[in-house]
């Protein structure tokens, strides 16, 4: 076989493997999995690049690898809560590198005079996408990670100004199409675009990144396959594909699940705080014990669970699982129910919850648990709020309305465990706090849960 064909086949079995990890990564059992044969898929992808006889030397690609694994492995460490503006930070590097690929083979070709309309075309394509998304995921990941204001940062006639510049940035690329020389009209695409990029996000708040992270994704794809038809890779085009339609999937998911189109998500400004309706109204909670809480769960003949960014945060999760056995082992059918943007990030609870090792059995998506709360006894709600505000149903002012929600407040009773009054992710009140069928057990998730497990043991 000759090296090319290897190559090829090597290629093959690589785009196999990221296929088949992509199909594994949709359900919580497969999950797992999915992980090791991306990573081989990658490891394939990289072995069979190295091939190519074009590689005079190796010292520039080791010396590469070490940076990347010096960068990578503490990256790969960080919380699960930390993950969003992780993999922020990842596509940054990616857009980055694809945006120097590019601008690297454009000075090569123009000493060459090698330059067409079709390279030079790739090329801009390449280095719009790649540059905008290095910025524009660096300014999401410092948002996630509270380094710049997370608010939405907004002035009169931003939108106008932002459209102007892309417009500025795609005329000039044009430009440079026809007239691939003209090489004085480069630095100004990279210049725009970089700015592009950092604008287009600040006006966005810090509780839309996970949807403008995914979006980014796709950009950082597609930038990718730009970038494959300048080096004619047909490995890097089939790769970024797969990334640009799944980071656009994921972020069409996401804003369903939010009743949210991306148009409000770009540029709505969502995320700025809003007074509190029901305190205005003077309207009081009631709140209760651990000892109390226990009571009403010991009582109870069916439980549905409502985790949320809470339970994340808190690390519960373990916690939860004591909880599911103490009441499960009294014959109460205990059942979780997940919202698809519970959390942070696509699938969060999902993992918490797997790493608890509660049955996949027992996790419930949205549609298939909500025609059950009316006929539980108790919903108990672990530091969600925002995906369990009734408001969503009739309140059109409300800038959740529209957002499909669990229906929690619907169960005889429901108990939240939350720290304080605060609102959730999307800064507002939450009605079902103040209903006559809800009791706050105030505290830390954590503790709370811990607690609750130490009543209902002693109630044995
Ligand atoms: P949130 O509405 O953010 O509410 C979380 C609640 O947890 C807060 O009200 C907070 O109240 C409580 N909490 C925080 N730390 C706690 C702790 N240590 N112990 C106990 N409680 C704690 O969460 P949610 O209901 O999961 O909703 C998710 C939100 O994120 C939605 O608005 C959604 O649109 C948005 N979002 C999610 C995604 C994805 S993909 N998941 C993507 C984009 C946006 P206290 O401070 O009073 O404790």
């Amino acid at each position: 076989m000759t090296t090319q064909a290897a190559i090829h086949l090597i290629y093959l079995i690589s785009t196999a493997f990221f296929i088949l990890s992509l199909k594994w990564m949709s359900h919580p059992a497969t999950a797992r999995r999915s992980v090791p044969v991306g990573a081989l898929a990658m490891i394939l992808a990289i072995g069979g690049t190295l091939l190519y006889p074009e590689i005079v030397g190796y010292q520039w690609v080791i010396t590469a690898i070490i940076i990347g694994a010096v960068l990578g492995v503490p990256l790969a460490l960080v919380p699960l809560t930390a993950v969003p503006q992780r993999t922020a930070l990842s596509h940054a590097f990616g857009g980055l590198a694809a945006g120097l690929v590019g601008t690297a083979k454009y000075y090569l070709w123009l000493g060459e005079h090698g330059l067409t309309p079709f390279r030079t075309g790739a090329i801009v394509a390449e280095i719009i996408l790649g540059f905008l998304t290095f910025t524009g995921s660096l300014m999401a990941a410092g948002k996630l990670q509270e380094i710049i204001p997370t608010r939405p940062l907004t002035y009169r006639g931003q939108n106008a100004v932002n459209l102007a510049l892309f417009a500025g940035a795609v005329a000039i690329s044009v430009l440079l199409v026809a007239n691939p020389e003209h090489s004085h009209y480069f630095p100004v695409i990279i210049g725009l675009s970089l700015l592009f990029g950092v604008l287009i996000i600040i006006p966005v708040g810090g509780a839309d990144m996970p949807t403008v992270i995914s979006l980014l994704n796709s950009y950082a794809g597609l930038s990718a396959v730009a970038m494959g038809f300048v080096l004619e890779n047909k490995l890097l085009i089939a790769a970024g594909a797969l990334d640009g339609a799944s980071g656009l999937i994921l972020s069409v998911i996401m804003s369903r699940a939010m009743n949210r189109s991306f148009r409000n998500i770009m540029f709505g400004a969502f995320g700025k705080i809003q007074s509190s309706a029901a305190e205005a109204e003077g309207k009081s909670v009631k709140s209760a014990s651990a000892e109390e809480g226990a009571q009403i769960l010991v009582t109870a003949q069916s439980v549905i669970v409502v985790p949320g960014y809470g339970m994340a945060v808190a690390q519960a999760q373990h916690g939860v699982r004591d909880l599911y056995n103490e009441l499960t082992k009294r014959g109460i059918d205990v059942k979780f129910a997940i919202h698809p943007v519970a959390g942070r990030m696509p699938g969060h609870m999902n993992v918490l919850l797997a790493e608890a090792e509660i049955p996949y059995d027992r996790l419930f998506e949205m549609d298939a648990v909500n025609p059950d709360f009316p006929q539980t006894d108790v919903s108990l709600v672990i530091g969600a709020n925002d995906v369990v505000n009734p408001a969503a149903h009739h309140d059109t002012s409300s800038p959740i309305f529209g957002m499909p929600i669990l229906d929690a407040g619907k169960a005889k009773s429901v108990l939240v465990i939350k720290r304080s009054m605060n609102p959730g992710f999307a800064g507002i009140e939450n009605e079902l706090f103040y209903q006559d069928n809800t009791l706050m057990l105030f505290g830390d998730a954590k503790t709370m849960i811990a607690e609750l497990v130490r009543e209902l043991a002693k109630e044995k």
